[in-house]
């Protein structure tokens, strides 16, 4: 005999595991397939095992997608204000880091942890290890074959997100099982990566390993002002994953390395007050130090300033304010945090992310085409539209 559920969600991540308790408290027979051996095991990595679960100042300019409204209608409905409360109501210890992020103050399993509580409070079952067959749309539902039998069910929920870290389960099965209900998916790419370089940058940037300052990175007229942090294969940190979704191979970057500082009026008033003064003097008080030195090597900035002529001077403001690079590349959905694009939320409903032309089918959290700045906000994405499904499913 065919096991029914009256909702079958397909991935036990952030998104799926929301949908599934919402749907349970609704008193509907609930079943979470999953293939990988655990659930949840993005949220446990991250925000450095920490997880940073919202952002209370999120709003959906803090998300990309080509069809930008669609996130406001389930954005409105749950909000990092409703998650917060739940996250009190479980007494997990919490603290916001920077402006509006929301951090667990022990460990990113205390949000796992609340997740699979409410599944079991909602009598939601959760399968693992379990592979997903074959999809077949019935008169009544669908009817999925699975590594553990044939399943049936009334409404479909896929939440098996993005291709960003392959080695923690991710696949491209989301997409698959769009593209076979006839529904468009946008090309994908890795979002909130860090940046590799090309080899003679590489060699230079090396002994900064490790190195980090603030700075206003710019790129196809976004901006974010966040630290940067230079690694072994090229250039990271919030600045750096944050410009990274608005990136597009072949881009160049400007990159503001003292954001906040007039350069070119600092450096004509110590020429004035210290002639004997250096560039490398000024940029030590700014920057780390390392990062200041090598800056100087690199761009032969020697001599006292007395030496230097206005349009020397103005030569160094303009480096230091605009140092453009050109990365070679990201790192891919290797170290990705989010994958771009995807199911095309115009065939969805922004109200119940429920397929407008194929019945009882939802697409929710990262597998659909929104993805949000770092910060918090995916997780409220995957909260808000694991919600909008699991009170419609
Ligand atoms: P998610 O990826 O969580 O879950 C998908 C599930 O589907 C997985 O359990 C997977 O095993 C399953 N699945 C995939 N293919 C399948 C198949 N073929 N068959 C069956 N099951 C399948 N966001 C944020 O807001 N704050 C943060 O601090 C961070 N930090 C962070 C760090 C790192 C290292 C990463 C990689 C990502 C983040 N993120 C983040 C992003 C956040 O993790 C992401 O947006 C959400 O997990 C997306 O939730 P979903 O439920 O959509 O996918």
């Amino acid at each position: 005999m065919v096991a029914h559920y009256d909702v079958i969600v397909i991935g036990a991540g952030a998104a799926g595991l929301m949908c599934a308790a919402t749907a349970g408290y609704r008193g509907r027979k609930v079943l979470v397939i999953d293939h990988a051996n655990k659930p949840g095991k993005k949220i446990l990595m991250s925000g450095g095992g920490r997880c940073n679960f919202t952002n209370l100042n999120s709003t959906p300019a803090n998300f990309l997608s080509d069809n930008p409204h669609f996130c406001i209608s389930a954005l409105k409905r749950y909000t990092p204000q409703h998650f917060l409360e739940l996250v009190e109501r479980h007494g997990i210890e919490h603290e916001e880091k920077a402006a509006g992020q929301l951090f667990c103050q022990n460990s990113a399993k205390d949000i796992l942890n609340l997740l699979l509580t409410e599944c079991e409070w909602a009598s939601a079952e959760i399968r693992m290890n379990t592979q997903v067959r074959d999809i077949v749309a019935t008169a009544d539902g669908y009817r999925l074959g699975t590594g553990s039998g044939t399943v049936h069910c009334d409404s479909l929920v896929i939440a098996c997100g993005g291709l960003s870290i392959p080695t923690m389960g991710a696949t491209g099965l989301g997409y698959d099982i769009a593209r076979q209900f006839g529904l468009s998916v946008l090309p994908t790419r890795a979002g909130l990566v860090p940046f590799t370089v090309h080899p003679e940058l590489k060699e230079q940037l090396a002994p900064l390993s490790g190195v980090s300052c603030p700075v206003d990175v710019s790129c196809n007229n976004e901006h974010f002002r966040e630290p940067m942090l230079v690694t072994h294969r090229g250039l990271s940190g919030p600045a750096m994953l944050q410009i990274s979704s608005f990136w597009e191979p072949g881009d160049s970057l400007a990159i503001n390395l003292l954001p906040g500082c007039s350069v070119l009026e600092d450096l004509v008033a110590l020429r004035k007050r210290k002639p004997q003064s250096t560039v490398a003097h000024y940029l030590a008080q700014h920057l780390p130090r390392r990062f200041a030195a090598a800056l100087n090597d690199l761009h032969g900035w020697t001599g006292p300033l007395q030496g230097y002529k206005n349009s020397d001077i103005e030569q160094v403001a303009n480096t230091l304010s605009h140092w453009d690079i050109k990365p070679a590349g990201t790192e891919g959905y290797r170290t990705a945090e989010v994958t771009l694009g995807g199911v095309d939320t115009r065939q969805l409903s922004s109200k119940t992310m429920a397929v407008l032309e194929q019945p009882n089918l939802y697409f929710i959290g990262e597998v659909v085409d929104v993805t949000g700045h770092l910060g918090g906000h995916n997780f409220q994405w995957a909260w808000a539209s694991g919600v909008a499904a699991g009170n419609d499913a």
